[in-house]
């Protein structure tokens, strides 16, 4: 394993093997837990040399938000690399991708997709994501990347801006990794006190009883079994920022199973902003 904090090193490198292999890329803030491990093993059954970037993208960051405390782990996050036998490593510094910062860069805004849940919540954080991994793209340049269901808005989005910027990338989805008692891993999880960890796991269990709720009667309103839920959950001790049915094509609100849809949950615990999400399809 190589690991490269230099972009014309990282391209020299991957020009030299490029003719003969197919290249797969998993962008990360690092960090590293086994919902990023099981993107890499995904990418290295997909392609013959993996690609995993490090880069804590100050561009997806609000002002009021974590990116000063956001954990960077960077010895123990290239130890887990090698041991999951990753090819090269890009761990670029943020002159290396922003040269003149990043309020000042070229940004890349989906229309649409971005602006409804995280977005409406994050101002910025969408244009932020899509520029740092056009940049990463172009740099990596790979066949396939990986991106978490975790992190579904995210994942729609870049499929979105592969396909309207003619990106000649397979855009894999890797499903959501979980602790035994459901709560979806994140970086994030580790700011939950020991009281609020115990309590997380509602969000999942809220999130597939909603789903059941709804796949099970046709004329269930949706509008009622989601307030309830959020109800349920601010009892428990979330400030619930959405949760919400929404179509998985065009993320406009769904009152209804017709099309495929995901719930979507945000909520925080005291300071601790957590994700989720369920996909439910039309066909049941
Ligand atoms: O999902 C993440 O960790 C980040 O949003 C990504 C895709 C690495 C871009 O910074």
């Amino acid at each position: 394993m190589i690991v490269v904090s230099d972009n014309k090193a990282l391209r020299g490198h991957l020009d030299s093997v490029r003719e003969q292999s197919r290249v797969a890329f998993v962008p990360t803030m690092g960090n590293l837990h086994d919902g990023h491990l099981s993107l890499v093993h995904q990418a290295k059954a997909a392609a013959d040399i993996v690609v995993v970037s490090i880069f804590v993208n100050p561009m997806q960051f609000g002002k009021e938000e974590d990116l000063a405390t956001y954990p960077r782990t960077i010895d123990a996050d290239i130890a887990a690399l090698k041991a999951a036998d990753v090819d090269v490593v890009f761990t670029p510094s943020i002159a290396d991708i922003y040269p003149q910062g990043d309020q000042a860069h070229t940004a890349i805004r989906v229309p649409f997709l971005g602006e409804p849940l995280c977005g409406a919540q994050r101002p910025g954080h969408f244009d932020g994501v899509c520029t740092v991994v056009y940049k990463l793209f172009r740099l990596v340049q790979p066949d396939v990347a990986v991106f978490g269901e975790k992190d579904l808005q995210q994942l729609l989005i870049i499929q979105k801006m592969v396909q309207d910027l003619s990106l000649d990338i397979d855009i894999q989805q890797g499903l959501t990794s979980r602790a035994g008692d459901g709560l979806a891993l994140s970086s994030r999880n580790q700011y939950l006190s020991d009281a609020e960890r115990q309590i997380a796991p509602r969000l999942w269990q809220a999130l597939q009883q909603c789903a059941k709720t709804l796949r099970g009667a046709a004329n269930v309103s949706a509008e009622n079994t989601l307030a309830q839920a959020s109800h349920d959950l601010e009892a428990a001790g979330f400030t619930v920022h959405y949760l919400e049915l929404r179509e998985l094509q065009t993320l406009t609100t769904a009152t209804d199973l017709s099309r495929d849809c995901a719930l979507f949950v945000a909520a925080t615990l005291g300071t601790t902003r957590l994700i989720d999400n369920i996909q439910i399809s039309a066909a049941g």
